[in-house]
Protein backbone atom coordinates (compact mmCIF):
# COMPACT_ATOMS: atom_id res chain seq x y z
CA UNK A 1 0.00 0.00 0.00
CA UNK A 2 1.39 3.49 -0.74
CA UNK A 3 0.25 6.71 1.19
CA UNK A 4 1.18 10.11 1.19
CA UNK A 5 2.69 11.85 3.96
CA UNK A 6 -1.01 13.69 4.66
CA UNK A 7 -2.86 10.35 4.71
CA UNK A 8 -0.38 9.07 7.05
CA UNK A 9 -0.52 12.13 9.21
CA UNK A 10 -4.44 11.57 8.88
CA UNK A 11 -4.19 7.92 9.82
CA UNK A 12 -2.24 8.62 12.82
CA UNK A 13 -5.08 11.24 14.26
CA UNK A 14 -7.88 8.82 13.41
CA UNK A 15 -9.73 8.04 16.47
CA UNK A 16 -9.82 4.55 17.42
CA UNK A 17 -13.01 3.20 15.84
CA UNK A 18 -11.43 0.01 15.02
CA UNK A 19 -10.72 -0.09 18.74
CA UNK A 20 -13.02 -2.15 20.80
CA UNK A 21 -12.76 -2.99 24.53
CA UNK A 22 -15.58 -4.30 26.74
CA UNK A 23 -16.84 -1.59 29.27
CA UNK A 24 -15.97 -4.24 32.08
CA UNK A 25 -16.17 -3.27 35.59
CA UNK A 26 -13.21 -4.42 38.02
CA UNK A 27 -15.92 -4.01 40.87
CA UNK A 28 -17.58 -6.82 39.19
CA UNK A 29 -15.19 -8.64 41.13
CA UNK A 30 -14.82 -7.24 44.48
CA UNK A 31 -11.67 -9.49 45.70
CA UNK A 32 -8.81 -10.50 43.46
CA UNK A 33 -10.30 -14.10 43.96
CA UNK A 34 -11.75 -15.68 40.47
CA UNK A 35 -13.26 -18.83 42.28
CA UNK A 36 -13.76 -19.46 46.05
CA UNK A 37 -12.05 -22.45 47.63
CA UNK A 38 -12.65 -25.40 46.77
CA UNK A 39 -11.10 -29.47 47.07
CA UNK A 40 -10.23 -29.52 43.39
CA UNK A 41 -9.31 -27.02 40.66
CA UNK A 42 -8.50 -26.96 36.70
CA UNK A 43 -5.18 -25.62 36.81
CA UNK A 44 -3.78 -25.05 32.57
CA UNK A 45 -0.25 -25.70 32.67
CA UNK A 46 1.82 -23.43 29.73
CA UNK A 47 5.22 -24.84 29.58
CA UNK A 48 6.35 -22.50 26.77
CA UNK A 49 10.18 -22.52 25.55
CA UNK A 50 13.64 -22.53 26.48
CA UNK A 51 14.03 -22.97 30.41
CA UNK A 52 10.02 -23.16 30.67
CA UNK A 53 9.74 -26.90 30.98
CA UNK A 54 11.99 -27.26 33.45
CA UNK A 55 11.26 -24.76 35.51
CA UNK A 56 7.25 -26.22 34.99
CA UNK A 57 8.93 -29.03 36.02
CA UNK A 58 9.91 -27.88 39.44
CA UNK A 59 7.19 -26.09 40.02
CA UNK A 60 4.99 -28.67 39.76
CA UNK A 61 6.81 -30.91 41.98
CA UNK A 62 6.16 -28.19 44.63
CA UNK A 63 2.91 -28.23 44.01
CA UNK A 64 2.52 -31.70 44.79
CA UNK A 65 3.81 -31.48 48.02
CA UNK A 66 1.76 -28.44 48.75
CA UNK A 67 -1.64 -30.41 47.69
CA UNK A 68 -0.40 -33.23 49.82
CA UNK A 69 0.10 -31.84 52.71
CA UNK A 70 -2.79 -29.26 52.57
CA UNK A 71 -5.47 -31.89 51.46
CA UNK A 72 -6.86 -30.26 48.17
CA UNK A 73 -6.00 -31.57 44.40
CA UNK A 74 -4.73 -29.51 40.95
CA UNK A 75 -5.82 -30.99 37.99
CA UNK A 76 -2.47 -29.92 36.27
CA UNK A 77 -3.25 -30.39 32.24
CA UNK A 78 -0.75 -29.09 29.48
CA UNK A 79 -1.42 -26.88 26.55
CA UNK A 80 0.91 -25.50 24.00
CA UNK A 81 1.80 -21.54 23.43
CA UNK A 82 4.55 -19.49 22.30
CA UNK A 83 7.47 -21.45 20.12
CA UNK A 84 6.29 -24.88 21.12
CA UNK A 85 2.94 -24.13 19.29
CA UNK A 86 4.08 -23.25 16.43
CA UNK A 87 6.16 -25.82 16.12
CA UNK A 88 3.27 -28.22 16.63
CA UNK A 89 0.74 -26.24 14.73
CA UNK A 90 1.75 -23.37 13.31
CA UNK A 91 0.01 -21.21 15.51
CA UNK A 92 1.83 -19.69 18.65
CA UNK A 93 -1.83 -19.58 20.86
CA UNK A 94 -3.97 -22.06 19.29
CA UNK A 95 -7.17 -21.90 19.80
CA UNK A 96 -7.42 -25.50 21.86
CA UNK A 97 -5.11 -23.65 24.47
CA UNK A 98 -7.33 -20.71 24.01
CA UNK A 99 -10.33 -22.52 25.00
CA UNK A 100 -8.64 -25.32 27.76
CA UNK A 101 -7.47 -21.56 29.62
CA UNK A 102 -10.96 -20.03 29.52
CA UNK A 103 -12.61 -23.22 31.01
CA UNK A 104 -9.70 -23.78 33.73
CA UNK A 105 -9.66 -22.60 37.53
CA UNK A 106 -6.61 -20.62 36.62
CA UNK A 107 -3.40 -20.88 34.20
CA UNK A 108 0.03 -20.74 35.32
CA UNK A 109 2.49 -19.95 32.57
CA UNK A 110 6.39 -20.62 32.09
CA UNK A 111 7.81 -18.31 29.45
CA UNK A 112 7.92 -18.21 25.82
CA UNK A 113 9.86 -17.08 22.59
CA UNK A 114 14.00 -18.28 21.68
CA UNK A 115 15.98 -17.35 18.91
CA UNK A 116 14.49 -19.85 16.78
CA UNK A 117 11.60 -18.03 16.23
CA UNK A 118 13.00 -14.89 16.09
CA UNK A 119 13.02 -14.06 12.13
CA UNK A 120 9.54 -15.39 11.78
CA UNK A 121 6.83 -13.03 10.06
CA UNK A 122 5.16 -11.39 13.34
CA UNK A 123 2.17 -13.26 13.18
CA UNK A 124 4.26 -15.88 13.62
CA UNK A 125 6.21 -15.20 16.89
CA UNK A 126 5.88 -16.63 20.41
CA UNK A 127 5.04 -13.30 21.30
CA UNK A 128 2.00 -12.60 19.41
CA UNK A 129 0.88 -15.78 21.26
CA UNK A 130 1.38 -14.02 24.79
CA UNK A 131 -0.62 -10.83 23.33
CA UNK A 132 -3.21 -13.10 22.25
CA UNK A 133 -3.71 -14.71 25.13
CA UNK A 134 -3.95 -11.78 27.10
CA UNK A 135 -6.23 -9.78 24.73
CA UNK A 136 -8.79 -12.51 24.20
CA UNK A 137 -8.86 -13.55 27.76
CA UNK A 138 -9.23 -10.08 28.90
CA UNK A 139 -6.27 -9.69 31.54
CA UNK A 140 -6.21 -6.06 31.83
CA UNK A 141 -4.35 -5.98 34.82
CA UNK A 142 -0.65 -6.94 35.37
CA UNK A 143 0.56 -7.09 39.33
CA UNK A 144 4.18 -7.43 38.84
CA UNK A 145 5.87 -6.93 42.59
CA UNK A 146 9.33 -6.03 43.53
CA UNK A 147 10.13 -6.67 47.02
CA UNK A 148 13.78 -7.00 48.07
CA UNK A 149 14.74 -10.15 49.97
CA UNK A 150 17.23 -9.75 52.69
CA UNK A 151 19.35 -12.69 52.02
CA UNK A 152 19.30 -11.40 48.07
CA UNK A 153 20.53 -7.38 48.69
CA UNK A 154 24.23 -8.14 47.57
CA UNK A 155 22.95 -9.90 44.53
CA UNK A 156 21.46 -5.91 43.62
CA UNK A 157 23.30 -3.99 41.58
CA UNK A 158 22.41 -1.00 43.91
CA UNK A 159 23.97 0.19 47.21
CA UNK A 160 22.73 -1.86 50.42
CA UNK A 161 20.87 1.22 51.55
CA UNK A 162 19.10 1.92 48.55
CA UNK A 163 17.33 -1.47 48.14
CA UNK A 164 17.21 -2.63 51.63
CA UNK A 165 13.18 -2.78 52.62
CA UNK A 166 12.18 -2.29 49.15
CA UNK A 167 8.14 -3.24 48.10
CA UNK A 168 7.03 -1.76 45.20
CA UNK A 169 3.78 -3.13 43.54
CA UNK A 170 3.58 -1.76 39.72
CA UNK A 171 0.39 -2.27 38.39
CA UNK A 172 0.53 -2.55 34.60
CA UNK A 173 -2.40 -1.86 32.10
CA UNK A 174 -2.12 -5.08 29.65
CA UNK A 175 -4.59 -4.59 26.96
CA UNK A 176 -4.62 -1.34 25.41
CA UNK A 177 -1.97 1.38 24.73
CA UNK A 178 0.79 1.35 21.86
CA UNK A 179 0.87 -2.50 21.99
CA UNK A 180 -2.50 -2.94 20.49
CA UNK A 181 -3.70 0.34 19.34
CA UNK A 182 -5.36 1.11 15.61
CA UNK A 183 -4.01 2.08 13.67
CA UNK A 184 -0.64 0.65 13.00
CA UNK A 185 1.86 -1.13 10.02
CA UNK A 186 4.84 -0.06 8.42
CA UNK A 187 3.58 1.80 5.12
CA UNK A 188 5.39 3.16 1.79
CA UNK A 189 5.29 6.75 0.95
CA UNK A 190 4.50 7.74 -2.61
CA UNK A 191 8.74 8.97 -2.14
CA UNK A 192 9.71 5.45 -1.95
CA UNK A 193 10.63 6.20 2.16
CA UNK A 194 8.74 3.42 4.63
CA UNK A 195 7.20 4.69 7.68
CA UNK A 196 6.14 2.78 10.96
CA UNK A 197 3.66 3.36 13.26
CA UNK A 198 1.46 2.61 15.56
CA UNK A 199 -0.76 4.01 17.75
CA UNK A 200 -1.00 4.84 21.72
CA UNK A 201 -4.58 4.75 23.19
CA UNK A 202 -6.96 4.48 25.57
CA UNK A 203 -10.33 5.15 25.94
CA UNK A 204 -12.09 6.48 29.25
CA UNK A 205 -13.25 3.18 30.65
CA UNK A 206 -10.00 1.08 29.84
CA UNK A 207 -8.21 3.43 32.10
CA UNK A 208 -11.21 3.42 34.89
CA UNK A 209 -10.78 -0.35 35.25
CA UNK A 210 -7.48 -0.57 35.76
CA UNK A 211 -7.44 2.50 37.93
CA UNK A 212 -10.18 0.91 40.38
CA UNK A 213 -7.35 -2.58 40.32
CA UNK A 214 -4.52 -0.48 41.49
CA UNK A 215 -6.89 1.78 43.60
CA UNK A 216 -7.89 -2.03 45.33
CA UNK A 217 -4.09 -3.04 45.55
CA UNK A 218 -2.66 0.08 46.93
CA UNK A 219 -5.56 0.16 49.95
CA UNK A 220 -4.61 -3.81 50.59
CA UNK A 221 -0.70 -2.06 50.76
CA UNK A 222 0.70 1.23 52.42
CA UNK A 223 -2.76 3.04 50.65
CA UNK A 224 0.12 4.78 48.19
CA UNK A 225 -0.37 4.99 44.70
CA UNK A 226 1.46 6.77 42.47
CA UNK A 227 0.22 6.98 39.19
CA UNK A 228 2.72 7.57 35.53
CA UNK A 229 2.14 9.15 32.32
CA UNK A 230 3.79 12.16 30.57
CA UNK A 231 1.31 14.38 30.30
CA UNK A 232 3.70 17.15 29.40
CA UNK A 233 3.51 15.89 26.06
CA UNK A 234 0.54 13.48 25.12
CA UNK A 235 -2.73 13.55 25.07
CA UNK A 236 -3.44 10.62 26.12
CA UNK A 237 -1.31 10.46 29.16
CA UNK A 238 -3.45 13.87 29.90
CA UNK A 239 -6.65 11.78 29.86
CA UNK A 240 -4.89 8.72 31.91
CA UNK A 241 -4.23 11.39 34.69
CA UNK A 242 -7.65 13.05 34.77
CA UNK A 243 -9.58 9.43 35.06
CA UNK A 244 -6.97 7.90 37.30
CA UNK A 245 -7.46 11.05 39.69
CA UNK A 246 -11.33 10.83 38.94
CA UNK A 247 -11.47 7.62 40.03
CA UNK A 248 -9.13 7.55 43.17
CA UNK A 249 -10.29 10.51 44.55
CA UNK A 250 -14.33 9.07 44.16
CA UNK A 251 -14.00 5.38 45.28
CA UNK A 252 -10.43 5.24 47.11
CA UNK A 253 -10.72 8.33 49.46
CA UNK A 254 -8.14 6.53 51.97
CA UNK A 255 -5.72 6.16 48.45
CA UNK A 256 -3.31 8.66 48.59
CA UNK A 257 -2.20 9.70 44.58
CA UNK A 258 0.52 11.45 43.47
CA UNK A 259 1.91 11.53 39.37
CA UNK A 260 5.00 11.51 38.05
CA UNK A 261 6.07 11.93 34.44
CA UNK A 262 7.58 8.36 33.20
CA UNK A 263 11.10 9.57 32.70
CA UNK A 264 11.45 11.30 36.11
CA UNK A 265 9.88 7.82 37.64
CA UNK A 266 12.64 5.72 35.88
CA UNK A 267 15.24 7.97 37.50
CA UNK A 268 13.36 8.01 40.75
CA UNK A 269 13.34 4.19 40.66
CA UNK A 270 17.07 3.88 40.89
CA UNK A 271 17.63 6.71 42.85
CA UNK A 272 15.23 6.26 45.80
CA UNK A 273 12.91 3.35 45.08
CA UNK A 274 11.39 3.54 48.78
CA UNK A 275 9.46 6.46 48.28
CA UNK A 276 7.24 4.00 45.88
CA UNK A 277 4.08 1.92 47.56
CA UNK A 278 1.90 1.02 44.40
CA UNK A 279 2.47 2.37 40.98
CA UNK A 280 -0.20 2.21 37.81
CA UNK A 281 0.61 2.80 34.65
CA UNK A 282 -0.23 1.86 31.17
CA UNK A 283 1.21 -0.46 28.99
CA UNK A 284 4.77 0.26 27.43
CA UNK A 285 5.40 2.20 29.94
CA UNK A 286 4.39 -0.72 32.95
CA UNK A 287 6.92 -3.16 30.30
CA UNK A 288 9.59 -0.45 30.75
CA UNK A 289 9.41 0.27 34.32
CA UNK A 290 8.59 -3.26 35.52
CA UNK A 291 11.92 -4.69 34.26
CA UNK A 292 13.08 -1.44 35.77
CA UNK A 293 12.05 -2.65 39.20
CA UNK A 294 12.78 -6.58 39.14
CA UNK A 295 16.46 -5.21 38.73
CA UNK A 296 15.98 -3.18 42.65
CA UNK A 297 15.16 -6.81 43.60
CA UNK A 298 18.78 -8.50 42.35
CA UNK A 299 17.51 -11.08 39.21
CA UNK A 300 14.52 -11.55 37.08
CA UNK A 301 14.48 -14.81 38.22
CA UNK A 302 12.88 -13.75 41.43
CA UNK A 303 10.16 -12.09 40.46
CA UNK A 304 6.22 -13.38 39.99
CA UNK A 305 3.21 -12.00 38.16
CA UNK A 306 -0.37 -12.24 37.95
CA UNK A 307 -2.59 -11.06 35.19
CA UNK A 308 -6.02 -10.70 35.76
CA UNK A 309 -9.00 -9.52 34.09
CA UNK A 310 -13.05 -8.65 35.48
CA UNK A 311 -13.59 -11.79 35.99
CA UNK A 312 -12.65 -15.45 34.73
CA UNK A 313 -9.26 -17.45 35.13
CA UNK A 314 -6.09 -15.11 35.65
CA UNK A 315 -2.68 -15.90 33.73
CA UNK A 316 0.44 -16.54 36.85
CA UNK A 317 3.75 -16.37 34.96
CA UNK A 318 7.17 -15.23 36.15
CA UNK A 319 8.27 -12.02 34.36
CA UNK A 320 11.60 -13.50 33.32
CA UNK A 321 11.89 -14.53 30.00
CA UNK A 322 12.88 -18.18 28.32
CA UNK A 323 16.39 -17.96 28.14
CA UNK A 324 17.50 -20.02 25.42
CA UNK A 325 20.78 -19.79 26.39
CA UNK A 326 21.28 -22.06 29.30
CA UNK A 327 18.11 -24.12 28.27
CA UNK A 328 18.07 -27.88 28.64
CA UNK A 329 21.31 -27.31 30.94
CA UNK A 330 19.78 -27.66 34.85
CA UNK A 331 20.62 -23.55 35.29
CA UNK A 332 17.34 -22.10 35.56
CA UNK A 333 15.89 -20.24 38.51
CA UNK A 334 12.16 -22.18 39.28
CA UNK A 335 11.64 -19.34 41.98
CA UNK A 336 9.56 -16.82 40.25
CA UNK A 337 7.53 -19.47 38.66
CA UNK A 338 7.02 -20.88 41.82
CA UNK A 339 6.27 -17.70 43.52
CA UNK A 340 3.91 -17.04 40.48
CA UNK A 341 2.27 -20.09 41.64
CA UNK A 342 1.74 -18.34 44.90
CA UNK A 343 0.06 -15.62 43.24
CA UNK A 344 -2.30 -18.10 41.29
CA UNK A 345 -2.99 -19.75 45.06
CA UNK A 346 -3.98 -16.22 46.37
CA UNK A 347 -5.25 -14.08 43.75
CA UNK A 348 -7.12 -16.82 41.85
CA UNK A 349 -7.97 -19.90 43.93
CA UNK A 350 -8.74 -18.36 47.56
CA UNK A 351 -5.70 -20.01 49.15
CA UNK A 352 -3.93 -17.74 50.93
CA UNK A 353 -2.32 -19.90 53.67
CA UNK A 354 -1.12 -21.76 51.26
CA UNK A 355 0.47 -18.79 49.50
CA UNK A 356 1.82 -17.95 52.10
CA UNK A 357 2.99 -21.72 52.75
CA UNK A 358 5.01 -21.52 49.56
CA UNK A 359 6.40 -17.82 50.11
CA UNK A 360 8.01 -19.01 53.20
CA UNK A 361 9.10 -21.65 51.65
CA UNK A 362 11.44 -19.94 49.22
CA UNK A 363 12.40 -17.50 51.66
CA UNK A 364 12.97 -20.82 53.88
CA UNK A 365 15.32 -21.80 50.85
CA UNK A 366 17.57 -18.46 50.42
CA UNK A 367 18.34 -18.51 54.61
CA UNK A 368 19.53 -22.06 53.56
CA UNK A 369 22.06 -20.20 51.42
CA UNK A 370 20.51 -22.51 48.51
CA UNK A 371 21.42 -20.39 45.79
CA UNK A 372 20.55 -20.73 41.63
CA UNK A 373 23.79 -19.38 39.30
CA UNK A 374 21.81 -16.01 38.79
CA UNK A 375 21.82 -15.44 42.34
CA UNK A 376 24.92 -16.84 43.93
CA UNK A 377 27.43 -14.21 44.64
CA UNK A 378 31.08 -15.22 44.63
CA UNK A 379 32.58 -15.86 47.98
CA UNK A 380 28.75 -15.93 49.51
CA UNK A 381 29.39 -19.23 50.88
CA UNK A 382 26.02 -20.87 49.20
CA UNK A 383 25.80 -23.56 47.86
CA UNK A 384 24.94 -24.05 44.07
CA UNK A 385 22.60 -25.73 42.64
CA UNK A 386 20.40 -26.81 39.07
CA UNK A 387 17.10 -26.01 38.75
CA UNK A 388 16.08 -30.12 39.92
CA UNK A 389 17.65 -29.37 43.09
CA UNK A 390 16.37 -26.46 43.94
CA UNK A 391 12.54 -27.71 43.15
CA UNK A 392 13.16 -30.35 45.39
CA UNK A 393 14.68 -28.46 48.03
CA UNK A 394 11.63 -26.14 48.62
CA UNK A 395 9.37 -28.71 47.86
CA UNK A 396 10.89 -31.08 51.14
CA UNK A 397 10.85 -27.66 52.91
CA UNK A 398 6.67 -26.67 51.38
CA UNK A 399 6.46 -30.97 53.46
CA UNK A 400 8.33 -29.81 56.38
CA UNK A 401 7.65 -26.35 57.60
CA UNK A 402 5.81 -25.13 60.13
CA UNK A 403 2.43 -23.23 59.13
CA UNK A 404 0.50 -20.39 60.57
CA UNK A 405 -2.85 -21.45 59.44
CA UNK A 406 -4.91 -23.18 56.87
C1 LIG B 1 6.51 -8.77 29.24
C2 LIG B 1 7.21 -9.05 27.93
C3 LIG B 1 6.18 -9.02 26.81
C4 LIG B 1 5.61 -7.62 26.76
C5 LIG B 1 6.71 -9.47 25.45
C6 LIG B 1 7.35 -10.84 25.51
C7 LIG B 1 5.62 -9.45 24.39
O1 LIG B 1 8.25 -8.16 27.73
O2 LIG B 1 5.61 -9.54 29.61
O3 LIG B 1 6.87 -7.79 29.88
O4 LIG B 1 6.16 -6.74 26.07
O5 LIG B 1 4.58 -7.39 27.40
MG1 LIG C 1 8.60 -6.85 29.34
Amino acid sequence: MKLTAAAVAALLTTPAVAFTVPNASFQSRTALNAVSKKDSYDITLLPGDGIGPEITTATTKVLKSLTDRCGFTLNLKEALIGGAAIDACNDPFPDESLEQCRNSDSVLLACIGGYKWDKNPRELRPETGLLKMRKEMELFANLRPAKVLEQLIDASTLKREVVEGVDVMVVRELTGDVYFGEPKGIDTLESGERVGYNNMIYKESEIERIARVAGDVASKRRGELCSIDKANVLDVSQLWKDVVTDVISKDFPDVKLSHMYVDNAAMQLIRWPKQFDTIVCGNIFGDILSDEASMLVGSLGMLPSASIGSEGPGVFEPCHGSAPDIAGQDKANPLAMILSAAMMLRYDLDRAAEADLLESAVEAVLDQGVRTADIKQEGDGCKLVGCVEMGEVVAKLVETMDMVSV
